[in-house]
């Protein structure tokens, strides 16, 4: 079979791409390993920027977002102690959407049903062939058969863990990593949040975040040693390290209740550059990782994704490649600007194992001049609700 464009990968990165393509009249294939029920189980970001946002409204899928979502105007650092509010609306003029990433790909999949966007899901053995050609193709296992796209052009949207990255001869590419010495332990319930906006704090034992899916459900997480385990933290232990991290004023508010998820992630900085090696390219997980300390991994996919789409647009209707040859370095100038952030709210955020007292004096210097500094909440409120695209 032929198509313009192959899609590997139907998380939200291959889903906004998919459906801004055919929007514009492009055909194109989406393969996804798994399942879409195994797609919608995965409990992932949180936060959406404005670049988000605009992607989905963009594609008239927005109705849900903006009705069931909460609008945030701010949110607070705490020190253990004290909270310190960043007034993102008084600081920049914009806000931040609470907003799932499960619903979001839930609104993008449900259209791709009604629009006929056509995706492949439990699509095996995914295989990309010819990228150094003008002609490449994918073949994957499907139903038991074997199947062969050919195309002009194939998007690797499929996350850190996806064939297509892992396709670019080790030449073609060079990879910058970090890996920090820790992960996050989160939690999912059925209970309302402690605070109306979200809270990162930096306590002694380590970071905590408050967030929230909705008024009833909360999310919360916890710094934890790399090999630590879910099954260490039964749920009273759990609620009581938050309680201790978040600080008396938040603590005096969290509603406890049972937990309907609770998984261990690790934290890592991935940048892999170019984002492009030949008729490859490469969008969103597959190409980088942020700590999440910034909410920025889900946004820098739909960033990704504006950018190609209007690349591949501009390609196929106007017969202008300056998108296409611009693309990586376009795409990786603001990556790095979220890299940069998000490892910055790391260190300042996190106990790290060998930084001892005093590094966690220099954190809480840092922590008291941004409560006192509209210059240092201001540099804060620009990164956290995105950077122009
Ligand atoms: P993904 O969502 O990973 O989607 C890639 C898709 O490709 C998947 O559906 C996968 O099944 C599919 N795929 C993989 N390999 C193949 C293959 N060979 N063939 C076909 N399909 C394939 N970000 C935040 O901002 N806040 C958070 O709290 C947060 N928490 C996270 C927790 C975890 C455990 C993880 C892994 C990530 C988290 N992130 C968070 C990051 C955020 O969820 C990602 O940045 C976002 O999902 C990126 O979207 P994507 O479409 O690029 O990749
Ligand atoms: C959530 C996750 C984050 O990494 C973050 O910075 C904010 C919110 C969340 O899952 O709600």
């Amino acid at each position: 079979m032929k198509t313009d464009v192959v899609i590997v990968g139907a998380g939200p990165a291959g889903l906004m791409l998919g459906h801004l393509l055919m929007q514009a009249g492009i055909d194109v294939v989406l393969l996804e390993r798994k399942s879409a029920d195994y797609v919608l189980s995965r409990i992932r970001a949180g936060v959406l920027e404005q670049t988000t946002v605009d992607v989905m409204d963009q594609l008239g899928l927005g109705e849900r977002m903006h009705g069931e979502g909460l609008a945030h105007d701010g949110f607070y650092l705490a020190d253990g102690d004290r909270l310190i509010h960043i007034d993102l609306q008084g600081l920049t003029g914009h806000g931040v959407m609470v907003y799932g990433q499960t619903e979001v790909t839930r609104d993008l999949m449900d259209a791709a049903g009604s629009r006929g966007l056509e995706i492949v899901y439990e699509a095996e053995d995914v295989a990309l062939h010819d990228l150094d050609s003008e002609h490449p193709a994918v073949t994957y296992r499907a139903g038991g058969e074997t199947h062969r796209l050919d195309a002009r052009f194939i998007a690797g949207c499929d996350g850190f863990h996806g064939v297509s990255r892992q396709s670019v001869p080790d030449a073609a590419g060079k990879t910058f990593e970090r890996v920090y010495p820790f992960g996050w332990l989160g939690i999912l319930a059925d209970v309302p949040p402690c605070n109306d906006e979200l809270i990162y704090a930096n306590h002694e034992n380590g970071f905590a975040l408050a967030s929230m899916r909705s008024r009833t459900r909360s999310r919360y997480y916890i710094q934890v040693a790399l090999d630590d385990r879910p099954e260490n933290w039964p749920e009273e232990r759990l609620w009581d390290e938050l309680d201790l991290r978040l600080g008396p004023e938040a603590a005096a508010r969290i509603t406890r209740g049972p937990a309907l998820e609770k998984s261990i992630a690790p934290l890592r900085s991935f940048v892999f550059e170019p984002m492009r090696y030949g008729s490859l390219f490469l969008a969103g997980d597959a190409a980088h990782i942020v700590p999440p300390t910034g909410a920025k991994g889900l946004n820098l996919a739909s960033s990704d994704v504006a950018y190609l789409s209007r690349a591949l647009i501009a390609w196929f209707k106007q017969n202008d490649a300056a998108g296409v040859e611009a693309y990586s370095s376009t795409a990786l100038a603001r990556v790095w600007k979220s890299e940069r952030f998000s490892w910055t709210l790391t260190n300042l955020m996190h106990r790290f194992p060998d930084s001892g007292p005093f590094g966690r004096k220099m954190q809480l210097a840092e922590l008291d001049y941004i409560a006192s500094s509209r210059a240092a909440q201001t540099t804060i409120a620009e990164n956290y609700i995105g950077l122009p695209l």
